[in-house]
């Protein structure tokens, strides 16, 4: 587990954080005195609607040196491999999909020009549904922040670590972490330690919330002391910056003349946190057979309808496996949600082969899957000891709506053509003896 709990550091999810860069920067019991100290200026920044009950409410109060719209116009630039919901140029076929990881760039590349869209679904001009990116990089942005407007950005980093620069302040992030930009957020993104690679789920939809413990209790799963947010930070510099934005699916760039990362000082519960995927408190089962993976789930969009998420983030970590008389790797099924999954690092349980870290698969609503056929062999006829499933760290993107694959996908070299073969050895057993 890792340890690197500090009691300065602002923990607690979805918590009313404050914090100052500079002593009495922030305004005591109010928000917009008719002075701020140090001659800043007040912004606030809403991800909710002013009216959403308080425990979904989320917004920050800002006090930064200029105001957000201290800029340029936009201008429409290239998006490169970049597409959102829905996706409406490629075919969406229910067969299983499989890919290997992306190439790491061969030249200088930043997180942005590093960009490259996998699926997605809903609209985002409804803000529905999600984007599912592959982010690969190898120098930083330099004089370029970027954010979505489209949606908040869960990056899950396969290889290499980085700082996340961003208007509340700067985070760092390993492999084995997650980090959450909300809507709307500007960030830089700085490989600290050789190329990153990683994954991103651009949530459309309502921002991220923690799971319900139902049954349960008050303990468990992802606990919200877990969740760090970053300390104010700010830049006090001049010249020529360029802001790109993701809006309506399209990328824009305006100029200004100072860093956006200004904010000296900030109260509230919209800001960027990170998660270390090793503090999930696995509860699952200790008698008999497979619970749902819904137990797995970390992070969860909600649509209207209570209990189906517009998308759920589940995590397939290490853990102990002691159930009794059961078939314990995931049984065969077909689902109405849609699955995307990667592999961050190890091997996955239903899947000796062909996943490797940095892949990932697509089983869309109601394509049947499960395990390939010498998991299954290996499941009906080993010896159930307790067992610890080590190295390993899957995940799950599921969503309610059909995940679209991008042309790009398709026609990637890395998509596994014969994936399906995975399956083929699946013999009949049955004989009409019981
Ligand atoms: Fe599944």
């Amino acid at each position: 587990m890792a340890n690197d709990v500090s009691i300065n550091k602002l923990y607690g999810f979805n918590n009313e954080h404050q914090t100052e860069a500079l002593p009495g920067a922030l305004p005591i019991g109010q928000f917009s005195p008719q002075r701020c100290p140090y001659g800043l200026y007040a912004e606030q920044f809403s991800t909710s609607a002013f009216t959403r009950p308080r425990h979904q409410n989320r917004r920050t109060w800002t006090y930064r040196i200029r105001p957000s719209i201290a800029m340029g116009d936009f201008s429409k630039i290239d998006k490169g491999h970049v597409r959102s919901g829905p996706i409406i140029d490629a075919d969406c076929p229910p067969n299983v999909m499989r890919w290997d990881a992306l190439p790491l760039p061969t030249e200088p590349t930043d997180f942005i020009d590093g960009l490259t869209t996998i699926a997605a679904n809903g609209d985002v001009r409804a803000q529905t549904g999600i984007g599912i990116h592959i982010y690969v990089a190898n120098k930083t942005m330099g004089s370029r922040s970027f954010y979505s407007a489209d949606g908040e950005l869960l990056f899950i980093p396969q290889l290499g670590a980085f700082s996340a620069i961003t208007e509340m302040g700067k985070l760092h992030i390993n492999p084995g972490q997650i980090l959450v930009i909300p809507r709307g957020i500007k960030f830089k993104i700085e490989p600290t330690d050789g190329p990153i690679r990683g994954y991103i789920c651009e949530n459309y939809g309502s921002p991220m919330e923690l799971a319900e413990r139902g049954p349960a209790g008050a303990n468990g799963f992802a606990n919200q002391r877990d969740f760090e947010y970053p300390h104010a930070r700010f830049e006090d510099t001049e010249g020529q910056h360029q802001v790109i934005a993701k809006f309506c699916g399209e990328f824009y760039q305006a100029t200004q003349n100072h860093s956006p990362f200004d904010v000296v000082a900030w109260v509230g519960n919209s800001a960027p946190y990170k998660y270390d995927l090793s503090r999930f408190n696995v509860l699952s089962t200790v008698s008999f057979d497979h619970p749902d993976p819904s137990i797995f789930t970390v992070l969860t969009s909600p649509s209207a309808d209570a209990g189906v998420a517009n998308v759920d983030f589940v995590i397939f970590p290490p853990r102990w496996m002691v159930a009794e008389n059961t078939f314990r790797p995931p049984w065969y099924h077909r689902n109405v949600m849609s699955e995307f999954m990667g592999l961050i690092e190890g091997t996955y349980d239903a899947k000796e082969k062909g996943f490797s870290p940095g892949g990932f698969s697509l089983h869309n609503c109601m394509t049947p899957h499960g395990p390939e056929a010498d998991i299954f062999d290996k499941a009906t006829h080993g010896e159930l000891k307790p067992q610890r499933y080590e190295n390993t760290m899957a995940f799950m993107l599921e969503s309610r709506y059909v995940i679209g694959p991008t042309k790009f996908a398709l026609n990637a070299l890395q998509r596994q053509r014969n994936y399906l073969a995975c399956w083929g050895d699946l013999k009949k057993h049955f004989n009409g003896q019981p």
